[in-house]
C-alpha cells in the first residue's frame, strides 16, 4: 500500500505540477501582460532553476507520497533546453505498487511541430495545448506576439501523430476579447480527436488586471454552445478533476469547462506545485512557498526531505477558490501578493 498523505480536509496528494521555466515566448494578456513582462523583466538566472536531477528527486519523493500524475508547465516548458531528458527520467518513475506515472505537458504549442516526436519517444504520455481563438486577429491580440493560429494547429496535429493523447485544448475565455469565438471553437473541434476545454479567466497573480466583469461563467459558455450544438453533462473521469465534462448529443465527442471562479473545485483538490526555483506551493493562489531547493542544496537527506514534504501536505488547509471574497479582502489588508502563474506553473 503506498504511503499516501492526506491534508487537513482529507485530500490526497495525487498530482504534481512542475514549472520548468518562468520564461515564455508569448505574452498572453491574462498571464504575462507586456506592460509587466517587458524587456526589462528580470527572469531567473540558470543557477536559480532546479536542475533536472533536483526535479527528478522531488518527483520521486512525491511519488512515494502518492503522486500518480506529473504535469510539466511553465512559462512555456518547451523553452527549457533538453526537456526530453527530464521527461525520460520522470517516465522511469513507478508508484510503490509498480505503475507508471502519467506524464503530461501544458504548452502553448509553438514548438510542438518540431519537438512532439522526441517528447513522445522520451516517454511523454500526453499534451494539453492552449489556444484561445481560431480568429487570427483575436488570437494574436491575446498572445500579443503575433503568433499565428496555423502554427499552433500544426503543433497539435504533430502531437497527435506522435501519439501524445488524449490531447486537450485549453481556451481561456475573457469577456470582450474572445467570447465571441466560443461556438466557433466548439464547432471546429467537434468530431475531432481533441477535447476542447473552456477556462474561466482567473485572478491568479497580481499583474493580469483581473475583473469579475471579464469572467464568462461556464454556465453561459454551455448555454451558448448547447443552443446550437446540443450537449449533456457526463460524469468526471476522476474525483477532483478540474474540468466538468459535457458530451454532444449526436455522439461527436466531448468538451469541458473549468470553473474555478463560479464553481470552485477545492473540495477535492489533490494538486501540489513546484515553482521554477524549487518552492513547493499547496495552492495556485498561494502567497508563499516552502523552499525545497535550499534544503536540497544544503545536503538534506532523502529521508528528511520525505518527512518535510509529508508534513507540508498534512498541514495543508488551502481553499482559495471556495473562499475567494474573504481571501481577496485578507490579501488587501495584509498586503501579501499572490504568485504569478508563469512562475508557479498553471
Ligand atoms: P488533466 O490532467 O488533463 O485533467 O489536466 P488539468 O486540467 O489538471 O491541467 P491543465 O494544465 O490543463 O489545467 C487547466 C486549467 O485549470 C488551467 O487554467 C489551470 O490553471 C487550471 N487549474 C489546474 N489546477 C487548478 C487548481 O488546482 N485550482 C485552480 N483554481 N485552477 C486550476
Ligand atoms: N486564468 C485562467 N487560465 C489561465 N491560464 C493562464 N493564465 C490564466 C488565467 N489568468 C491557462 C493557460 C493554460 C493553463 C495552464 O492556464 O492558458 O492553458
Ligand atoms: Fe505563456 Fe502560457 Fe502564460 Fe500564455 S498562458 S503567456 S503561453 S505561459
Ligand atoms: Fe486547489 Fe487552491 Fe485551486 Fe482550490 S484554489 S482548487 S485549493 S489550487
Amino acid at each position: 500500500m503506498p504511503d499516501t498523505v492526506t491534508d487537513t480536509h482529507g485530500r490526497r496528494l495525487r498530482d504534481l505540477r512542475i514549472s520548468v521555466t518562468d520564461r515564455c515566448n508569448f505574452r498572453c494578456v491574462y498571464c504575462m501582460p507586456k506592460e509587466i513582462f517587458g524587456r526589462d523583466f528580470a527572469f531567473m538566472d540558470r543557477d536559480e532553476l532546479l536542475s533536472f536531477e533536483e526535479i527528478t528527486r522531488l518527483a520521486r519523493i512525491s511519488v512515494a507520497h502518492g503522486v500518480e500524475k506529473i504535469r510539466l508547465t511553465g512559462g512555456e516548458p518547451l523553452l527549457r533546453k533538453g526537456l526530453e531528458e527530464l521527461v525520460g527520467s520522470l517516465a522511469a518513475l513507478r508508484t510503490p505498487d509498480g505503475r507508471k506515472i502519467d506524464i503530461a505537458l501544458t504548452t502553448n504549442g509553438s514548438a510542438l511541430a518540431v519537438r512532439a516526436q522526441a517528447l513522445g519517444d522520451a516517454g511523454l504520455d500526453r499534451v494539453t495545448v492552449s489556444l484561445d481563438s481560431l480568429d487570427e486577429a483575436t488570437f494574436q491580440a491575446m498572445n500579443d506576439v503575433k503568433f499565428p493560429v496555423a502554427k499552433v494547429l500544426g503543433g497539435i496535429d504533430a502531437a497527435h501523430a506522435a501519439g501524445l493523447g488524449p490531447i486537450k485544448i485549453n481556451m481561456v475565455v475573457k469577456r470582450g476579447q474572445n467570447d465571441q469565438d466560443i461556438v466557433a471553437m466548439a464547432r471546429h473541434f467537434k468530431g475531432s480527436p481533441y477535447i476542447l476545454r473552456f477556462i474561466e479567466f482567473m485572478d491568479v497573480g497580481t499583474s493580469n488586471g483581473w475583473k469579475m466583469d471579464e469572467v464568462v461563467p461556464s454556465a453561459e459558455v454551455i448555454s451558448r454552445i448547447t443552443a446550437e450544438l446540443p450537449l449533456e453533462a457526463i460524469a468526471p473521469n476522476y474525483d477532483g478533476e478540474t474540468s466538468a465534462r459535457w458530451r454532444y448529443l449526436d455522439g461527436s465527442g466531448e468538451i469541458g469547462v473549468i470553473s474555478s471562479v463560479t464553481q470552485s473545485f477545492c473540495r477535492s483538490c489533490s494538486r501540489a506545485r513546484v515553482s521554477t526555483d524549487g518552492k513547493l506551493f499547496t495552492c495556485l493562489f498561494a502567497t508563499e512557498g516552502h523552499d525545497l531547493r535550499a534544503l536540497m542544496r544544503a545536503g538534506c537527506s532523502d529521508e528528511a526531505l520525505t518527512e518535510v514534504m509529508g508534513t507540508i501536505w498534512r498541514e495543508r488547509t488551502d481553499r482559495y477558490s471556495d473562499l475567494r471574497s474573504s481571501k481577496t479582502r485578507e490579501l488587501r489588508t495584509t498586503g501579501k501578493k499572490k504568485i504569478e502563474m508563469s512562475y508557479i506553473g498553471g
